[in-house]
């Protein structure tokens, strides 16, 4: 979502600073602005799109200074124009907010019966003139921050300057995450340690409530009842380099082409084959005396719960509920005693997650994040952080995050079976583990098949996705892949659902994206598939060899997936999954890594 980038610097900084919010597009964004100070004053370009629109008012009218704000915006009050740009100044302060205000409405209205006069139509342009309404009355910068921050509620990071005090710069967060960068002679904020790697590496994470006053020479974090505390300067580890598609023509197709060492990297830190082990880093709580386990996460990590939930009550038989974090909270859920509760989350900042996370552990749940980015909220409040190995994912569709989670989930699932008594064979276990990266090589093999089929999938208006036990919420996942970027109607259903209902939808316009590794269940999802099928649908299998002998007589086309245990089938059958989505919106031009819309990391509710 928004990303914010602040410099107090040495040098001048609108092209820096250009440069970290080009560091934060993966996160989605519609439009974006600078501001900085010069000759005690304001200067600022804003423009709606994408950033080689303010690159171009950047080079058309450069702007000197050496201390700026800058954000790159995803709309959620009033739309992506040019006036709702962030920065947002008002008198002697000008802002930028990632996040929702959501007591915005009676703040304005109270502000509008002042006589104040709003020219945005956001919920940011409220609390720039709540702090300019401070400075008028007489308070200085830090004060009048610290007497604003109360009055809000909702989820927000701020970066603030005041123009008569050019030398200093502000943040505040709460619910959106904000770093603070350590320089020489200089300092910045950031909305990630990404945004800000090419400048420093010496990164502090601010925490809930905290609010920052910094300066070239210092930098003094206050809590929220603003006591000045300490929080540790870390090395990022982040890259200064821009990471880049390599070869590819898109990160999600660079991303799905790692998955086969990024799921080998992360297996690696839980696989011990020489024990013929599946470890977990070491907790403070007892794995035997979990009872049930509730996972909470947010659409793809929400479909590695599904499949989790599967696992876990086969393998531990230890019954499983799985949420969508945006419901939870809110339906006020049952959490009985030795409930385990479980975060999935790439970004480790997903608001919804977050949440959900919080109130488990306000409810005295124990809890265990799958979680990508280690530095985030999230992975520093779980009581156990399980992390996945995937590295700096980037196109807003999910790819090797997915099957990495997947890959935990399963280190998971065998140590709660070892724990309760329940595994047998883990030497097995193990070894199917360790053949994923190489089933998942073979799987990409397909890739060239896939991307001739592409196109007649593509002049398709709706898309349905089959596929039972654990593939049922890969087909989940098909559809959402295939919806958010080729922004065809998709929609998975459980394969013995078609019948109760959606079968409605078919005809031979409708492509039927077929998952079926064979095995136990494969004839009852043919069965379905072929109810289908005697009503003109036109079905695409994806199956092993023995399946397609079997049953890929009538689709108009196959994918062979490798022959694997049914364990793995999910991590190897989501790599055509993905495939196909990228291809069809290849085929249809679409902006593949950063579609309309959405934002990779979703800070708000
Ligand atoms: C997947 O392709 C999505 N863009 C989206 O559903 C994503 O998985 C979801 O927003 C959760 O994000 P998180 O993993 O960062 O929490």
């Amino acid at each position: 979502m928004c990303g914010i980038v602040g410099i107090l610097g040495s040098e001048p900084v609108a092209e820096r600073l250009l440069d970290g919010l080009k560091r934060l597009e993966y996160r989605g964004y519609d439009s974006a602005g600078i501001c900085t100070i010069h000759d005690d004053q304001f200067d600022r370009r804003r423009a709606p799109g994408k950033l080689k629109n303010l690159a171009q008012r950047l080079s058309e009218n450069p702007l000197p200074g050496l201390a700026g704000i800058a954000h790159t915006r995803w709309a959620t009050h009033g739309a992506p124009t040019e006036d709702n740009a962030h920065p947002h100044i008002v008198g002697e302060v000008v802002i930028v907010h990632n996040g929702i205000i959501e007591n915005f409405k009676p703040l304005r209205d109270a502000l509008i019966a002042e006589g104040r006069e709003f020219y945005s139509q956001t919920d940011t342009e409220v609390v720039a003139h709540l702090i300019a309404r401070e400075i008028e009355s007489g308070a200085e910068p830090r004060a009048a921050l610290a007497a604003v921050l109360p009055k809000l509620h909702g989820a927000f990071a701020l970066g603030v300057m005041v123009r008569t005090h050019p030398d200093l710069l502000l943040g505040a967060r709460l619910g959106a995450p904000l770093t603070v960068g350590y320089g020489e002679g200089e300092n910045y904020l950031g909305s990630d340690a990404l945004a800000l790697a090419p400048l420093t590496q010496r990164i502090a994470y601010l925490e809930e409530g905290d609010w920052v006053a910094i300066t070239r020479e210092s930098v003094e974090v206050y809590d929220r009842e603003n006591n000045l505390v300490e929080r540790p300067i870390v090395n990022s580890g982040a890259s200064g380099q821009l990471i880049d598609k390599g070869n590819h023509r898109h990160f999600m197709q660079k991303e799905i082409y790692e998955q086969p060492v990024v799921v080998a990297q992360t297996l690696r830190s839980y696989l011990r084959p020489l024990e013929s082990r599946v470890a977990l880093p070491d907790m403070d709580f007892d794995l035997s005396s979990v009872e049930r386990v509730v996972i909470v996460a947010c659409g793809t990590a929400s479909y590695v719960g599904m499949i989790g939930k599967y696992w876990v009550e086969q393998l531990a038989r230890v019954p499983v509920e799985v949420d969508v974090a945006s419901e939870f909270r809110y339906r006020d859920p049952v959490l009985l005693p030795n409930t385990l509760g479980i975060v999935i989350s790439q970004s480790g900042e997903t608001a919804d997650t977050l949440a959900a996370l919080r109130h488990m552990r306000s409810a005295g749940v124990v809890t265990a994040g799958i979680i990508n980015v280690p530095t985030s909220s999230m992975a520093r409040e779980v009581d156990l952080l399980l992390p996945t190995h995937a590295g700096p994912e980037i196109g807003v569709a999910s790819t090797k995050a997915f099957t990495c989670q997947l890959a935990v989930m399963a280190a998971l699932a065998t140590n709660l079976a070892r724990a309760k008594g329940r595994l047998e064979g883990e030497a097995d276990v193990v070894r199917q583990l360790q053949q994923v990266p190489e089933a998942m090589s073979q799987a990409l093999s397909h890739d060239a098949e896939i991307e001739a089929m592409a196109p007649k999938i593509a002049v398709a208006r709706d898309v349905l996705y089959l596929g039972r036990g654990p593939e049922y919420p890969l087909a989940l996942e098909g559809a959402l892949k295939l919806k958010e970027i080729s922004y065809i109607h998709a929609e998975g259903y459980a394969s013995g659902e078609m019948k109760h209902g959606p079968i409605a939808l078919i005809d031979d316009q409708v492509p039927l994206i077929v998952i079926a590794p064979s095995g136990p269940l494969f004839d009852k999802t043919v069965s379905n598939m072929q109810e289908a099928q005697a009503r003109g649908a036109q079905v695409v299998l994806i199956s092993d060899a023995e399946g397609i002998a079997q049953a890929g007589e009538n689709a108009i086309a196959t994918i062979e997936m490798p022959t694997v245990h049914s364990l793995i089938a999910p991590l190897v059958y989501a790599v055509p999954v993905q495939l196909l989505a990228y291809h069809v919106a290849v085929a249809k031009g679409t902006d593949v890594d950063q579609p309309r819309n959405l934002a990779k990391s979703v800070t708000v509710e």
